[in-house]
């Protein structure tokens, strides 16, 4: 399988996309930051599903890092990512260099409220999504692709995405993929890569927990009593926790249990140097 034509200006992106639509064939784009996995693949095997090319964009966007986080040692596998994007046959890659992304001028960052501001990650990584949001509203403007597709792993991301280009009225359709897991239950991500053994050993604890918490919720029993719980259990498995939560699966806001709107709990827990996210539907 030959590799998909890598793009690195936005003029060569532009034209290939210009090709397609005057052929009047449909766009869809899967945003990453490469390191790829099975997980990331599965996106672009549903967006060849909904759409005749597929477009996958790999930037480690620079401005969602922290400077204490690790956008330096960020895993950069950008030939095994070709190789598996090849199997799996997307039209092209979008690699934008970081001067394309943001030339020396670069001066204008999306801010946001809403699902945005809900307690979750924006509590420990408060200049993130301004970064995820700057970056994706100039990809979803870069591509214009009639569809973009994201990962539930990164539950409040995805809606946060949705919300602000739903605000910003791209004309991009905005869809979620479900979370692809290890064997034992790991939500597959980039970052799992810095697990120690050990480590590795415990991470499938917190989708355990969630799923137990879950399953206690739906049978009845009052979530603050099951939360306290399922936070002990972290815990106790050599997590430091940073949050479990209940919420409005839409809104991200405080859930209302009584009404039978969708649920959905999340979690966030440092295991040595490694932060891990995950979050299920309850
Ligand atoms: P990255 O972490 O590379 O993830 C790219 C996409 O893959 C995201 O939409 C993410 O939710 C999805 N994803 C990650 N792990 C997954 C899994 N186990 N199952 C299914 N989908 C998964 O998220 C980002 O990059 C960046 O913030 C980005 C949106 C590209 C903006 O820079």
């Amino acid at each position: 399988m030959s590799n998909p034509p890598v793009f690195e200006t936005l003029a060569s992106l532009r034209a290939a996309v210009r090709g397609w639509r005057a052929a009047g064939e449909t766009i869809a784009l899967v945003p990453t930051m490469g390191a790829l996995h099975a997980g990331h693949v599965s996106l672009a095997r549903l967006a060849q599903q909904r759409a005749r090319r597929v477009i996958v964009s790999i930037f480690v966007n620079p401005t969602q890092f922290a400077p204490t986080e690790d956008f330096s040692k960020y895993p950069r596998t950008f030939a095994a990512d070709c190789a598996k994007l090849a199997e799996a046959g997307v039209d092209a890659v979008y690699a934008p260099t970081p001067t394309v992304m943001y030339p020396e001028s670069f001066a204008t960052t999306v801010a946001l409220t809403g699902p945005a501001t809900a307690g979750l990650e924006d509590r420990f990584r408060p200049t993130h999504f301004a970064g995820v949001a700057t970056v994706v509203s100039k990809l979803h403007i870069q591509a214009l692709p009639d569809i973009a597709i994201y990962g539930e792993k990164d539950f409040q991301q995805l809606a946060v995405i949705t919300r602000m280009n739903a605000d910003l009225d791209l004309p991009v359709t905005v869809l979620g993929g479900a979370t692809v897991r290890e064997a034992d239950g790991l939500a597959m991500s980039s970052r799992n890569v810095y697990l120690a053994p050990a480590e590795r050993k415990v991470a499938p604890v917190l989708h355990v927990t969630m799923q137990d918490c879950a399953r206690r919720i739906r049978r009845g029993e009052a979530p603050n009593t099951v939360l306290a719980r399922g936070r002990e259990a972290i815990t106790a498995a050599g997590f430091a926790l940073d949050y479990l939560e209940l919420r409005d699966a839409a809104s991200l806001g405080a859930p209302d249990v009584a009404s039978g709107k969708p649920l959905r709990l999340l979690v966030a827990a440092r295991i040595g140097a490694t932060r891990l996210i995950d979050n299920i539907a309850v």
